[in-house]
């Protein structure tokens, strides 16, 4: 069998709406305070899109950043795989809409459904096809626009989701150089999906004037037990990438969590033994961006220097489904 890494992580781009809501501005019309935010999520603020700027349109500025630093163009790409919980229309899907603006036209474009881990369950699709042959160069998102599916009158949602898109490049493996993706570790529990979902607007409960009333076209959520089980679950996802990949959590020059809330990034770093100076946090900035709040931490650790050619990265993320992964990545 061949032997990993058989694909790297060539490059990433970034995109976020510039309009910024600030925790000064929840308080406005909800029953909460910066003190309470910053406090229980470490949150101060997060993007939010106007109705004009789409999903597929951040994507599109966040996919041409990466194309433009691997040195590619949109021809190039044979796959894009598109993670998001937020996809501009119910069908087709948004990946489709990307490929169209990005001008992808020897792409195959389709979306997935993996709520916060789903740039690492696409980056595992993407590892996968090009290990099977099916692909040389694909083009990996995680985009949201969480704010179109968050009920603003609930304040223990309202104030942890924000938008953005990430974008990567992941392409077969030239070299000898050690880069590479070395792990990947993918798991879900479908059992627990009532503890954080959206009950309405889907096909088992259409959208309908019963649904707007209630408000279950947006995300409820049992926010002590999702914390709780954030918590297990990405203790356990650091665990499996690192044996899988065979490091140890010393030799980890950085660790890039899923920006959730701080507590469950302190707790996870607890307990893969990391000091928080070897951990990526930049939830205060832009919130839970689901599936782009990876890519946007990866971008900014990549702009600030703390990320360079050679170094050793673990991924780790937990999200509604229940789903949770990691990939370990040789940058
Ligand atoms: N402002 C002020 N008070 C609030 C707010 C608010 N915004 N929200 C809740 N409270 C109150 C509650 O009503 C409660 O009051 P009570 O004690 O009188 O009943 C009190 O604060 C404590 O509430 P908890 O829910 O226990 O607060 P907790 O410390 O658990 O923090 C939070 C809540 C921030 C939601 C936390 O549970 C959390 O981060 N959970 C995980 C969320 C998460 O990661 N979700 C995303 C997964 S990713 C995805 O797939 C989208």
């Amino acid at each position: 069998m061949m032997q990993r890494p058989f694909a790297e992580m060539a490059s990433i781009g970034v995109a976020v709406p510039p309009g910024i809501l600030t925790n000064a501005d929840l308080t406005r019309t909800l029953d909460t305070s910066d003190q309470w935010i910053v406090e229980r999520t470490g949150i101060r603020e997060r993007h939010i899109a106007t109705p004009d700027q789409s999903v597929a349109m951040l994507s599109c500025e966040a996919s041409e950043k990466a194309l433009e630093r691997a040195g590619l163009t949109a021809k190039d790409l044979d796959a894009i795989v598109m993670a998001t919980a937020t996809p501009d229309r119910l069908l087709p899907s948004t990946a489709c809409d990307l490929q169209a603006l990005l001008g992808a036209d020897n792409a195959a474009a389709f979306d997935i459904s993996a709520a916060c881990p789903g740039f690492i369950f696409a980056t595992a699709i993407a590892e996968s096809f090009i290990a099977s042959g099916q692909s040389e160069t694909v083009l990996v998102i995680g985009a949201e626009k969480l704010s179109t599916i968050t009920d603003f009158q609930d304040r223990s949602t309202a104030i942890l989701f924000g938008d953005g898109a990430g974008a990567a490049i992941v392409r077969r493996k030239t070299g000898k150089n050690g880069r590479g993706i070395l792990s990947t570790f993918l798991k879900s529990d479908g059992k627990l999906a009532p503890l954080l979902y959206r009950p309405g607007g889907g096909a088992a409960d259409p959208i309908s004037e019963k649904v707007v009333c209630e408000r279950s076209q947006y995300m409820k959520m049992a926010g002590r037990e999702v914390f709780k089980a954030a918590v297990l679950a990405m203790a356990e996802a650091c665990d499996e990438a690192l044996q899988r990949a065979g490091v140890s959590a010393e030799e980890i020059d950085l660790l890039i969590p899923h920006q959730a809330n701080v507590r469950i990034i302190e707790a996870t770093a607890k307990h893969a033994g990391m000091p928080m100076d070897k951990v990526m946090v930049n939830v205060d900035r832009y919130g839970n961006t689901s599936s782009a709040s990876i890519p946007l931490a990866l971008d900014q650790a990549i702009t600030e220097g703390r990320v360079k050619p050679g170094s050793l990265l673990l991924l780790v993320a937990f999200g509604a489904g229940f789903t949770w992964g990691s990939t370990v990545i040789r940058w």
